[in-house]
């Protein structure tokens, strides 16, 4: 078999046995197949696509790639979640215990910040002392003690995704559903959770940008997951507007305490709980108004505030930070960017607004770089808002005080002020389970 021939075949947008599809993958990982060859594989794909086989044999192939997680060690039904990636989007941070509070099972494996996307880990390594490293056994006993246990994606898990996905990343074949799909799913299938909950986003911030390619998207990892005998939801939410006020990683756990403290942002505590009660429905905690109750339950009566410090003593993390955040690092410079006119906001690009919090140290310029956990953004207007010449739409925060000018630029172009109020965007729009779509 030549890989010469099977560029070939999808060149001409044909289908890829499952045995070409085994020695395209083997040979790349073990280096038989160059990066120049595979480049051309994907950017096949991406204009011709996959049929659902070949999806499917893709995910299977990369999942069995490295470490398949047997997570019998674990009492009770285990469900994972996991989001395509938005700017603000921390609700790991709040389902995880939600869902640990009201008796269902996390062990979750998270990744690191993406371009203009945050992640989870580096999230929770804001947190002085958090260890996102833990062994196997450490991983299993924290869970079986605190219901939850968040760590980084060990390093054997789906090697072929990790080395496709950063060649994707540096040649524009990202954004390709077959290649997306395969991707998540050989990470969540080789973690090993019994049930998965997707959030899938939708809009200027996520790698999907219309509502029509997420649902299809969504409707293709479902399809993987239940093929492969896990119960998977998947929820397609906003992503035109970031999520919640703050961006950045310390900014981000602080705004995470708030909604497990009862007082977080509206649109960030309503797409957490409806994450979370289709988690909970999912491990078969009951209908989904029941669990919708539960998890709101969890949050009034501080269940899910105190699981989350617990896990994070569990892991050597100072929970007194997530008490007190005035114990956090503090950024040395801030500077309030203020609305040159009256208005309302009618547009905020989210991905353009995460590239800003890159700017100010809250994301990686290159793989190298140091994250400044202290830096990013905490908006005061978001999407529909009144503003009045003069008030202040956000604050940007960085330890490199050269940030600062570049930064208000870049924000000012991400957002921009008209004359007339602009309708609200849902924050969900739709629920894809097996063979079946519901629309809000
Ligand atoms: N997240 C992933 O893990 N993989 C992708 O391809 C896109 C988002």
């Amino acid at each position: 078999m030549r890989m010469y021939d099977l560029i070939t075949k999808k060149k001409h947008g044909e289908v890829l046995t499952d045995e070409e599809i085994q020695f395209m993958i083997t040979g790349y990982v073990n280096g038989d197949i160059p990066d120049y060859q595979m480049s051309a594989m994907t950017m096949a794909i991406w204009f011709n696509g996959m049929n659902d086989h070949e999806i499917t044999e893709l995910t299977k192939v990369m999942a069995k790639s490295g470490d398949m997680i047997d997570l019998s060690a674990i009492e009770g039904k285990k469900v994972d979640k996991h989001s395509t990636g938005g700017v603000g989007d921390k609700t790991t941070l709040i389902v995880a215990p939600i869902v640990a509070a009201c008796g269902g099972k996390v062990a979750k494996m998270s990744g690191r910040g993406l371009g203009h996307t945050g992640g989870t880990v580096d999230k929770l390594e804001a947190i002085p002392g958090y260890r996102t490293v833990l062994d196997r056994k450490e991983f299993f006993d924290t869970v079986n003690k605190c219901g939850v246990s968040v760590i980084g994606q060990s390093g054997n898990l789906a090697p072929a995704d990790k080395k496709l996905y950063a060649l994707r990343d540096v040649t524009a074949t990202v954004d390709s559903i077959p290649l997306i799909a395969s991707s998540i799913m050989s990470k969540k299938l080789a973690a090993g959770s019994d049930c998965i909950l997707l959030d899938v986003k939708t809009g200027s911030g996520a790698f999907m940008k219309t509502l029509d390619d997420s649902i299809k998207l969504a409707q293709t990892m479902v399809a993987i997951g239940e093929g492969a005998g896990r119960r998977t939801v998947a929820l397609i939410t906003d992503m035109d507007t970031p999520l919640g006020f703050g961006i950045g990683n310390s900014l981000e756990v602080m705004e995470s305490m708030d909604v497990l403290k009862g007082h977080g942002p509206e649109d960030l505590t309503e797409v957490s709980l409806q994450l979370a009660s289709n988690m909970l429905y999912l491990v078969g905690k009951g209908t989904p108004e029941e669990c919708r109750a539960m998890a709101e339950k969890a949050i009034e009566d501080g269940s899910a505030f105190e699981t989350f410090c617990t896990m994070v003593k569990a892991q050597g993390g100072d929970d007194a930070v997530l008490r007190d955040y005035t114990k956090f690092a503090q950024a040395p410079f801030k500077l309030d960017v203020v609305a040159d006119r009256d208005g309302f906001i009618t547009k905020m690009n989210a991905e353009e607004i995460g590239e800003t919090s890159v700017v100010l140290g809250a994301g990686r310029e290159t793989k190298e770089s140091d994250i400044d956990f202290s830096a990013g953004l905490v908006l005061h207007k978001k999407f529909g808002d009144a503003v009045k010449k003069g008030d202040s739409l956000v604050t940007l925060y960085t330890s490199k005080e050269e940030s600062l000018k570049n930064a208000e630029r870049m924000y000012r172009e991400a957002v921009t002020i008209g004359d007339t109020q602009p309708e609200k965007e849902p924050l969900v729009y739709a629920r894809v389970e097996k063979d079946k779509v519901e629309k809000y």
